[in-house]
């Protein structure tokens, strides 16, 4: 079993986009969880289109009897030509109320992992942006830390500060995941220097995801055979280690790709 964080340093660079489609791409190869551990400010469970759900996380952290009623169970089923595909992922969301919020308390996070630990063969969490310590416990309790960027020299050289600071804090960062890229020329060789981390995965920009997250239904699932989805899956091959090379590809590519 692996806990898989996805942090960030600066927030909207795509924690949830990516923490959401690479569990749909991993339920391929095994039991997979995803959590959102974003408690502040939670919206993984609209890329589900689950309706701000009444037993969370939250709920789940205040008492462990009710953790078994916080995880969902979404149904996944991918066509490949003759194939139908059908598997199961589980997500534990957060939810929105204030109330809730002001009660919680994030060191129960440990707990909560180690009563699920058994039950999946990877648990992916949606960490909050930052190094607070609602980002810090979760990162802490994974076993690998990948730092989400967009290709701008902005959010890299801000995720080279988040990687140090977490550091300071004993959490080490195992690698690095181009988000929204466009074809930018020499950007991933940069991002690997800059960071010093491995690069695991490039996600391109694409129009599917915010229409898809509008129709409460992740890119992943609902066009599984396109070029993003075919990114996010590129990423959880990576992961359950295949030998997936991560090249990034021209303009050109990405613009006719
Ligand atoms: N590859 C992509 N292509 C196009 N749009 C994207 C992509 N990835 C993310 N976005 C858009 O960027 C915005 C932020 O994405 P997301 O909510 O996943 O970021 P986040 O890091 O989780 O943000 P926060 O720090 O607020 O939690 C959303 O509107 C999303 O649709
Ligand atoms: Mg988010």
């Amino acid at each position: 079993m692996t806990v898989l964080a996805i942090c960030s340093g600066k927030g909207g660079v795509g924690k949830t986009t990516v923490s959401v489609n690479l569990a749909v791409a991993l339920s391929r190869f095994g039991r997979v969880l995803v959590i959102d551990s974003d408690i502040a400010l939670p919206n993984m469970h609209t890329f589900f289109g689950l309706d701000d759900p009444f037993i969370s996380l939250l709920d789940a952290l205040k008492d462990l009897a009710y953790l078994d009623e916080s995880i969902y169970e979404i149904k996944i089923k991918v066509s490949e030509e003759d194939v139908v595909h059908k598997h199961v992922l589980s997500v534990l969301p957060a939810s929105t109320s204030v109330k809730a919020l002001e009660e919680i308390d994030i060191e129960n996070f440990k707990e909560v992992l180690d009563n699920v630990k058994n039950k999946f063969d990877f648990i992916i969490v949606d960490v909050a942006a930052g190094l607070s310590k609602y980002a810090i416990i979760p990162m802490l309790n994974s076993d690998i830390v990948y730092l989400v960027v967009n290709p701008e020299k902005a959010s890299i050289l801000d995720s080279q500060k988040v990687k140090k600071v977490a550091e300071v804090s004993g959490i080490k960062v195992n690698g690095v995941i181009i988000n929204r890229y466009r074809g930018e020329k020499d950007i991933a060789e940069y991002a690997e220097n800059a960071i010093g981390e491995e690069l695991v995965g490039i996600i391109r920009e694409s129009k599917l995801i915010r229409n898809c997250w509008n129709r409460g239904i992740p890119v992943t699932m609902k066009k599984p055979d396109s070029k993003v989805s075919e990114d996010f899956m590129n990423l959880a091959l990576k992961i359950i280690g295949k030998d997936i090379p991560v090249k990034p590809y021209g303009k050109l590519k990405y613009l006719f790709g």
